[in-house]
This record gives C-alpha cells, structure tokens and sequence, in this order.
C-alpha cells in the first residue's frame, strides 16, 4: 500500500491548548477548527480540544459537522449566516452568529424570540481596518445599543489585518477603535484576538480568546518559530522510499530535467506529490528529513512522487521520510515555497492516510 500518512499528535493539540490558556487565563477559549481544523481532520482534534470553551467555524457546514459528532459546547459561526433560511437551522443547534451587516439583523431580528430563548450570544463585528467583515467605527455603536435594546447579549468582537507584523500602524489604529467601541458599549463581552495577539497583547485578551494556527503548533510569525513559542506541531506528515537509483555526472532527475547531476549521486523516490498537497513551486531550496538528517528535494515535485539526494545516506525501500512534523517544520517548508504553513496545512488532499 502506498504510504502517505498524516499523523495527527492529540497530546500536542493539547499541550498547545494548554499554552493559550496559560497566556490568557482569565478568557475563554474559542477553538478555531474552521477548515476541517486547519487541515488536521476535525474528528480527531475535538478529541483532543474536549477542555476548550467553545469552537469557532467559518460556516454553518461546519457547526453542524460538529454538532453531528456529539459535542454540545458553544460554537460561534466567525462569518454569521449566509441567508436568512439558515437562522432556524442555527437557533435549533444552539449555534452562535457573528453579525457584519445589515442584512443580517434584519434575520437575527426575524428570528429574536427563538434565539433569545435558546440563550445564545450574538458576536458583533467591527471593521477597524481590515476592511473585510464588519460594521465601521460611526455605525457600530448603534447596532450594538440596538441589539442590547432587543435583549441580545452582545460580544464585541474583531479581527487584526497585522497581529504577526511587529509596529505595524493599522494595529493602533484598531486596538483604539475597539476600545472605544468596547468603552462606549460597556458593559459588554469583548473578543479580539486571534494567536498572534494572544502571544503579543496580554491586555486585550478581555473574555474569549480565538486561537488558531497557534493550537496546531505553527507559528503564526515568520521571525520566530514553533520552537521559540514553545507550542508542538500537531501533524507529522510521512511517506516512504518507493525507488532507489544511482545517476552518473550529466544525468537528469524528473519532469523538465530541471536538475542536472554534476557528480555520481543516489536518488530516492518518495511516495508524495503535489496530489497529496505537497507544495511544488518553491523558491528556495527544499529539505526533507530522513533518519534524523536533512537531505534535499531535486528537480520538480510530480503529482504523486518526490525525488531527494541521498547520496551519502545509508537507506532501503520503505524508509519513513518526514516532510514536515516535529523535525521540519512546516513553516520553513511553507517559507521555501513562498507561502504560510496555514495554507500548506489546510490543503492536504484526502489522499494521505490519517493515522
Ligand atoms: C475571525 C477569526 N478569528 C480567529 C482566527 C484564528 O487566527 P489564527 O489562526 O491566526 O490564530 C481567524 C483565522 O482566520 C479568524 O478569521
């Protein structure tokens, strides 16, 4: 059988839930497990999440994935309902909406008996910069009074564009924004920040905390790592040697014959490809780990195979090779290849195997 494997470690997912709730004691903890748990397969990380307060999703799908698989903690839908005929499906799962335009008052207001009934908070979103969801500084206010008028229990809530980016001038401008609003609609539950914050700003942890990235052992900066923040990445991902070859000086390695040998050297074929969502562009040179040591990839990733320089390894058919996980990290992998370990995280394919 073709061995691709996701290894998913539960104790890290823990630890790492453990070092939020260091960081923030005072604050709940909204688990972000969008995106099938950033890639790590959502069953097996609510197993591991079970001390957390509650999930926070991108959707509707989502939540009720959850739901379906038993777990009854608050889960907060990050970008509200998409239409209105989803509010019933919401209220009868105890889901709770963010909101970030009119619209969606207008159905939150539709169905307020309901939803008030069930006990559940509605999320308000500002827009202090991001300029993605939320309402604008001069209109949240009222929608807030509003809202707190018709009886909601509200929490204040925003997301920083630059949490990772040390001085940049947009997180003034939106740690003051939110103040303000918070100050201006007090008393009032309050939740702004994501991992980069929660490692940055202590202060504004306030009364829901939303890790992400930080919960899978990533690092949510490009200057310090996994490591340096003391969190454990969650998912080792493996495959194994399927071929061994020797190539003389002058010899080529896969599609385009991009690398060229300058010496006698042993290829090992690995069982992955951009097919199970290992990245094939690259920008710098890539490594992957076998038996402890780094040893390079060359010439093009291929859909299901990966050719690494073992010329001075001792190695056999079958030997594991780690292509991120505890020994290569996935950030660095992601940073060879010009992208995020968020990115390389949520698009594995299904075709590795889980384990
Ligand atoms: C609204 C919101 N909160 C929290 C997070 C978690 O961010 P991170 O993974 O950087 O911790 C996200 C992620 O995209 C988000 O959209």
């Amino acid at each position: 059988m073709r061995q691709a494997t996701v290894h998913i470690d539960r104790e890290a997912l823990q630890y790492n839930l453990n070092r939020v709730k260091q960081l923030a004691p005072t604050a709940k903890v909204v688990s972000m497990v969008k995106a099938n748990a950033y890639g790590h397969g959502i069953k097996d990380c609510l197993a591991a999440l079970s001390s957390t307060d509650a999930f926070g999703v991108a959707c509707l799908e989502e939540a009720l994935e959850i739901r379906a698989l038993g777990y009854a903690q608050p889960i907060t839908l990050i970008e509200g309902v998409f239409s209105e005929d989803e509010m019933n499906v919401v209220i009868n799962n105890n889901l709770e909406v963010i909101v970030h335009h009119q619209p969606q008052i207008k159905w939150l207001l539709a169905h307020k008996e309901l939803y008030l009934a069930k006990n559940l908070k509605v999320w308000v979103k500002l827009n202090s910069g991001m300029n993605r969801l939320g309402f604008k500084f001069a209109e949240i206010i009222d929608v807030i009074h509003l809202l707190k008028a018709e009886g909601f229990d509200c929490v204040l809530a925003m997301h920083f564009a630059n949490a990772d980016t040390e001085n940049h001038p947009l997180n003034e401008q939106q740690k003051n924004q939110f103040l303000q609003v918070k100050q201006a609609c007090s008393p009032i539950l309050a939740s702004c920040c994501n991992s980069a914050a929660i490692f940055k700003w202590p202060e504004l942890n306030f009364d829901f905390v939303r890790p992400g990235i930080m919960l899978y052992g990533a690092s949510p900066f490009a200057d310090l790592s996994a490591h340096d923040l003391d969190i454990r990445p969650v998912m080792t991902f493996t495959a194994e040697v399927i071929a061994l070859n020797t190539i003389q000086a002058g010899e080529s390695v896969g599609y385009g014959s991009t690398f060229i040998a300058d010496k006698i050297m042993n290829i090992a074929i690995v069982s992955i490809g951009y097919g199970d969502g290992y990245p094939r562009a690259f920008i710098q040179q890539n490594y992957v780990v076998i038996h402890g040591q780094k040893r390079c990839v060359i010439g093009r990733v291929a859909m299901d195979m990966i050719a690494i320089d073992v010329t001075d390894l001792e190695i056999t058919l079958g030997t594991e090779v780690e292509l991120w996980g505890k020994q290569r990290l996935v950030d660095d992998v992601a940073e060879a290849n010009g992208t995020i370990g968020y990115e390389l995280l949520c698009r594995l394919s299904n075709r590795p195997s889980r384990k």
